[in-house]
């Protein structure tokens, strides 16, 4: 993985913004290394033979996989299920559910579910999450009515808290398999955590993803490097960050990334607004306001070095869309928009998942140089509790 944050960025940031915080490293480091929710930076994965006992049974009972789950302990295995699997071709199928609330989505879903086998895979860290409860109720409702105890055993897994919450209570009393996402794990900090190894064991090789975040997490000084660069434009006026693919498929990811940074550091009035584009989709939609608009973003592109080759009117498809992301960098830069470059050689497995690592501890940084709390979400509890008030329930519910 290459990172170039200054070919295309250095430029626009003076170097007493860029120096006030370069300066912070030794800081913030020490903060990360000594915060009580930094266990994603070495997280335990002795539990992986249980992993594949799981799968393996699913996948000879089911044909389906069906997660429910929102926000940080769910979204990094849909990028990753998104990124990995063919366009066209079938893999297996994991439908992923419980990011909304629409009563035709869910009885949709229901209605398709019954014809078909399935197993379900519940992930909440709180266990208590609404919209994740509302859709885990819908569906065990449809499995009660389809199979048996014995088989409701056999297909339905939790992730959650090793012991608090309404998931871990059920588990000890009916005995599901179940998986942990530790304590010291938040949930959008939980890539290398069961709530996301467990639906990407079906897809992908899980090893290589441990493999290329472990190897991520080395990647400390670059991380910081691009914190500095995120926090000095943010002083500048860049108020926003807009994170570009080159393929649709990389939407989810890129969704995963948003949640992870707007979540660690939108709080307390500060923080820069996550968005993204796939290209060249979005340069025939938001692409003018970046080029001509106000100036209130920069960018950070993921490049791929390496896509598969296909020859369209004498020309490389695959060097066409380099070409294009160049050109587009130039004219962006042209029209005062500075961009950042993570290049990575090519999509597989072990780069996505050092990319990966890099961004967790690039949220991180960025929170500690925000002088906020990377690892809470206290803005997420207000509609919560607005929520709560309107339905006349109490503090049970998260
Ligand atoms: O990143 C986070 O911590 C949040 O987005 C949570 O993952 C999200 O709110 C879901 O919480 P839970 O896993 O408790 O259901």
């Amino acid at each position: 993985m290459k990172v170039d944050f200054s070919t295309n960025v250095k430029k626009f940031i003076e170097e007493d913004i860029f120096q006030k915080y370069n300066s912070r490293k030794d800081e913030v480091f020490k903060k990360l290394d000594n915060d009580s929710m930094n266990g994603w930076m070495m997280p335990p994965i002795d539990y992986l033979d249980d992993i594949y006992r799981v799968r393996d049974r699913v996948k000879n009972n089911s044909k389906c996989l069906v997660v429910v789950g929102i926000g940080g302990s769910f979204l990094g295995a849909k990028a990753f299920y998104d990124l990995f699997t063919p366009y066209f071709k079938d893999s297996f199928k994991i439908i992923f559910a419980g990011t909304t609330l629409s009563s035709r989505y869910l009885s949709e879903l229901i209605d398709y579910l019954k014809d078909v086998d399935f197993s379900l895979n519940v992930i909440s860290k709180s266990g208590t999450t609404m919209e994740t409860t509302i859709t885990y109720s819908a569906i065990r409702k449809l499995m009660e009515e389809k199979y048996s105890i014995e088989e409701l055993k056999e297909r339905i897994i939790m992730t959650t808290d090793p012991v608090k919450g309404k998931l871990r209570e059920e588990v000890n009393k009916v005995g599901y398999d179940s998986f942990v996402i530790p304590d010291n794990i938040g949930g959008r900090y939980s890539l290398l955590t069961a709530a996301h190894l467990l639906p990407l064991s079906f897809v992908l090789d899980i090893e290589e993803l441990i493999k290329g975040y472990m190897e991520g997490l080395k990647l400390k000084e670059e991380a910081f490097l691009y914190a500095v660069t995120r926090r000095s434009l943010f002083d500048l006026g860049f108020v926003a960050e807009n994170y570009v693919g080159y393929d649709e498929k990389w939407s989810s990811y890129l969704e995963w990334i948003k949640q992870l940074f707007g979540e660690t550091e939108g709080k307390d009035g500060k923080g820069l607004l996550p968005v993204s584009m796939i290209h060249t989709r979005d340069l025939h939609s938001l692409g003018q306001f970046v080029q001509d608009g106000n100036k209130i973003l920069f960018e950070t592109f993921i490049k791929v070095d390496k896509t598969p080759s296909l020859i369209v009117n004498d020309k490389d498809l695959s060097e066409v869309n380099l070409l294009v992301e160049d050109a587009v960098i130039a004219a962006h830069v042209l029209g005062s928009v500075p961009c950042n470059i993570l290049s990575i050689k090519e999509v597989n497995v072990e780069e996505v998942g050092k990319l990966s690592a890099f961004m967790c501890l690039a949220a991180a940084f960025s929170g500690f140089l925000f002088d906020i709390n990377p690892f809470n979400q206290p803005g997420v509890e207000i509609y919560k509790q607005e929520v709560r008030n309107r339905l006349g329930q109490n503090n049970e519910n998260k």
